[in-house]
């Protein structure tokens, strides 16, 4: 008896492949698996027998496009870059036109769009799938973020919605709660389609690049209380509990609260301070700073986030430069609950600071790829199931709606009046730390953007003359129409200035 074909196929049988793979068949579609490694694949399918739709653990490539249903569907998971393409080379020979291939790895956009033209020019279509959540989300419910062949999109849409997160579409609550063979049932799903070609894994890069902010974010957020405020770990914890009930509600924030509560099994320690302070990464936030710098937009508070991580893998550095390098002695003597309130509203408004710049990334962006990015579906895709679901996600679907062609997040009327009620505290803890000597690069560096984007005249008309003395780069002026250049003939450094 032959078994039936397949509704869906996934290559990359590591712990996200496998979690999406159990997703998917918890949701009743059939699935087909390949792994390079057979043996991961054999033991993937017989620890789970029987899942509502079914697992089809197949050996060989060629056996594995047999078992699917045409067109067929195909869903890559392996690590991004070299191994997608060698996947995608596989696949090629045995596939037929109109056959889709989705990669849901973390795949530079630019690779993305290479990939879906050459596959076109094949008869193939291809989605780039953004797919965050880590590996619970992936299990019980990710953010999807597809890009690509809108036609092709429309075929595995209901499988994306199946599967994606869901939330209260009121609240922007996620719905939570579900568990192996028993998924979510009802609510929005956390997945819209976003775009041609790269724009997909283009908005999962700046999603990421928003992660980095928001997580450096939290750690400045705790070394203040750590260091500053002499808090210990299981202090800090409490606060961020407490935090997770209001304004701050967020994935990020709750794990935190869990993260500084745990000890060390070993040791009976703080778990966080057995932890070696060097943070690692895998790019993502790099390509988003990368790409503000190419096409000229101001993310500095998301590049503050990936220098930062930069920095803390300096260790031995560091170790020996805290022997010399002298700072001020920590001194705190106000009203600590007062300065706890003050870092939660500076971690708040630089928050909504790297969400602008986030924002504003995928705004340039989709003027140069020529996409019209539905900003709205975005903030709204984010509520549930990604790394950098939050409450305020809400009022940042909210702004879209009511203006998709806002310029700028800040200027959102909710976010600023938000950034007006706060922002007397997160200029009290940027000041504390300065004078502290507790780095906190992102506060820092949120609190400038947001003063210089609010500044009417900056001193780059300084910068502008400069340009012009020495180099007659030429410059605009005050009381000219923008775009006309001119330049002083500047006498030489040092001599009379020029007669009026
Ligand atoms: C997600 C995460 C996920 C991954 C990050 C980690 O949305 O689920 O972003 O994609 O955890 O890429 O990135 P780093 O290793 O660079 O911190």
């Amino acid at each position: 008896m032959s078994l039936p074909q397949s509704d869906i196929g996934l290559v990359g049988l590591a712990v996200m492949g496998q979690n999406l793979a159990l997703n998917i068949a918890d949701h009743g579609f059939r699935i087909s698996v390949y792994n390079r490694t057979t043996v991961t694949m054999e033991k993937f399918v017989a620890a789970h027998p029987s899942t509502p739709g079914g697992l089809d653990g197949q050996a060989t490539i060629e056996g594995f496009v047999a078992s699917l249903k045409r067109p067929r569907k195909i869903i890559i998971l392996v690590k991004a870059g070299a191994g997608t393409d060698a996947v995608i080379d596989s696949l090629v020979p045995h596939l037929e036109e109109g056959d889709i291939i989705i990669d849901g790895g973390n795949a530079l956009w630019t690779d993305t769009i290479r990939r879906e033209k050459d596959l076109k020019a094949k008869g193939l279509r291809f989605i780039g799938s953004g797919v965050s959540g880590g590996e619970e989300g992936a299990r019980f419910g990710p953010s999807l973020m597809p890009g690509g062949d809108k036609a092709a999109f429309e075929e595995i849409r209901p499988i994306w919605e199946a599967i994606a997160a869901k939330v209260d579409d009121k609240t922007g609550k996620p719905l939570e709660g579900a568990t192996p063979g028993h998924p979510i049932v009802g609510g929005v799903p956390c997945t819209t389609y976003i775009g041609p070609n790269g724009a997909g894994h283009y908005v999962k890069m700046v999603h990421n690049g928003i992660e980095y902010g928001d997580m450096q974010m939290i750690c400045e957020a705790f070394a203040l209380m750590k260091n500053l405020l002499g808090m210990s770990a299981e202090e800090c914890a409490a606060v961020f509990k407490t935090w997770n009930t209001g304004v701050l509600d967020s994935f990020l924030i709750e794990i935190t609260a869990d993260i500084l509560a745990q000890k060390d099994p070993v040791t009976g320690k703080a778990f966080v301070d057995i932890v070696l302070d060097t943070a690692g990464q895998k790019g993502t936030g790099k390509w988003t700073s990368t790409n503000a710098l190419d096409m000229g937009v101001p993310a500095p508070t998301v590049a503050e986030a990936v220098f930062a991580r930069y920095l803390s893998a300096v260790k031995e550095e560091r170790v020996n430069a805290s022997k010399l390098l002298k700072g001020p002695a920590v001194s705190f003597t106000g009203d600590k609950q007062a300065m706890i309130d003050a870092i939660h509203d500076a971690l708040y408004c630089s928050k909504i600071c790297a969400y602008a710049q986030g924002f504003q990334l995928m705004r340039t962006a989709q003027v140069d790829y020529k996409w019209d990015l539905p900003f709205g579906e975005i903030a709204k895709i984010f509520r549930g199931g990604c790394i950098i679901r939050a409450r305020f996600l809400q009022k940042i679907t909210e702004a879209y709606q009511h203006n998709h062609d806002l310029v700028n997040l800040l200027l959102d009327p909710f976010f600023t009046s938000e950034l007006d009620r706060c922002q007397t505290n997160w200029r009290k803890v940027v000041a504390a730390a300065a004078t502290n000597g507790v780095a906190t690069p992102t506060f820092f560096s949120a609190l400038s953007y947001f003063d210089a984007y609010r500044t009417e005249t900056l001193p780059a008309n300084l910068l502008q003359a400069q340009r012009d003395f020495f180099g007659a780069h030429t410059y605009e002026r005050t009381d000219s129409p923008r775009g006309k250049f001119f330049h002083l003939d500047w006498p030489e450094p040092g001599r009379p200035q020029l007669e009026v």
